[in-house]
């Protein structure tokens, strides 16, 4: 018997490196997933498409998530874990948390422990917590409960209704970069500027409804409107680089209403929203000039998982 379960990956839509400080942040889960099958073996097992044992750097978190859980439940954290991705890695699209929820999720379903959302979001946080140090709990959240959340630090999540899909528009910059490290150099402008720090992190807060709202209406043009605002407040915060720069402006001038930073920045991905009727136009612009780029239809679902012989 094994367990398998598939969870998404996520774009920031506002708030990154804000909401580690208590901002209200909006993600929404994307399409692209991780899955990972569970099974009873002698010892713990961790084998991914992309790297090779349980002590390598990547896959250490998610013995932490197993063995977290195995002595919390009383159970045991003999398992082999095998994982396979389509989320690129580092690119500030949620791999690790999607696959930290995943993890939680499949070990949940093969040992009948029935946890419900927000207690896999916890389990996954031990996994988290190894990586980046301080984690908001944003990306575990919206991996494991899908749609469109509004999330804010010690507060319940709350998630969107909307009646229909919305497309955003997703560029890889290509560069990876450490979350940890971003991480650290807000810490650095906060203690330098906390009025000014604290003043921006008021300000994102609103932005957060403001898109929340816009992308209920289907108001994409002034969702791309808080994009822009948002944008230029993780430039002052410096968090943002060239290459991000570069891809906002080229989204620009190839007729997007609005281009961020999505995730920890620093490279990674930028998220763009853009007229439908150049949407098509965009992404082929994009690619032409050799950057992975989709379009992405949100809401999607969250974590899922079940049993199969
Ligand atoms: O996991 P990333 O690289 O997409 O970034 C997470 C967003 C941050 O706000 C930078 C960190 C956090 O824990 O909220």
């Amino acid at each position: 018997m094994k367990a398998i379960a598939e969870a998404p990956s996520k774009a920031i839509i506002t708030g990154e490196h804000f909401v580690v400080h208590g901002a209200w942040a909006l993600a929404a889960a994307l399409p692209l997933r991780v899955r990972v099958e569970v099974s009873q073996a002698p010892s713990l097992a961790i084998r991914s498409d992309r790297f090779e044992g349980r002590d390598s750097p990547e896959l250490r978190p998610v013995s932490r998530v197993v063995e977290g859980m195995a002595r919390q439940f009383s159970v045991t954290p003999s398992v082999r874990v095998s994982i396979s991705s389509e989320i690129p890695e580092g690119a500030g699209l949620g791999s690790s948390a999607a696959t930290m929820v995943a993890v939680a999720s499949a070990f949940s379903r093969l040992h009948s422990l029935g946890l419900k959302v927000d207690e896999l979001v916890r389990c996954s946080m031990v996994g988290e917590r190894f990586i980046h140090g301080r984690p908001s709990g944003i990306d575990p959240t919206v991996c494991a409960y899908g749609g469109v959340v509004l999330f804010k630090r010690g507060s319940k999540p709350r998630r969107l209704s909307m009646d229909g899909t919305r497309s955003l528009i997703i560029t890889y910059s290509g560069e990876k970069r450490s979350t940890k490290g971003q991480i650290g150099r807000v810490s650095v402008m906060r203690e330098r500027f906390p009025g000014l720090f604290a003043m921006l992190a008021g300000a994102v807060s609103e932005l957060g409804f403001t898109a929340a709202e816009k992308l209920r209406q289907g108001d994409m043009e002034g969702l791309g409107r808080v994009l822009a605002i948002n944008q230029a407040a993780l430039e002052t915060i410096g968090v943002s680089n060239e290459a991000i720069n570069g891809i906002v402006d080229l989204l620009g001038s190839l007729g997007c209403y609005g281009a961020k930073l999505t995730g920890a920045g620093g490279g990674g991905s930028v998220v763009a929203v853009a007229p439908k009727a150049k949407e098509k136009s965009i992404v082929s612009g994009l690619s032409a000039r050799g950057f992975e780029t989709f379009k992405v239809k949100v809401p999607t679902e969250g974590v899922r998982s079940w049993l199969e012989r």
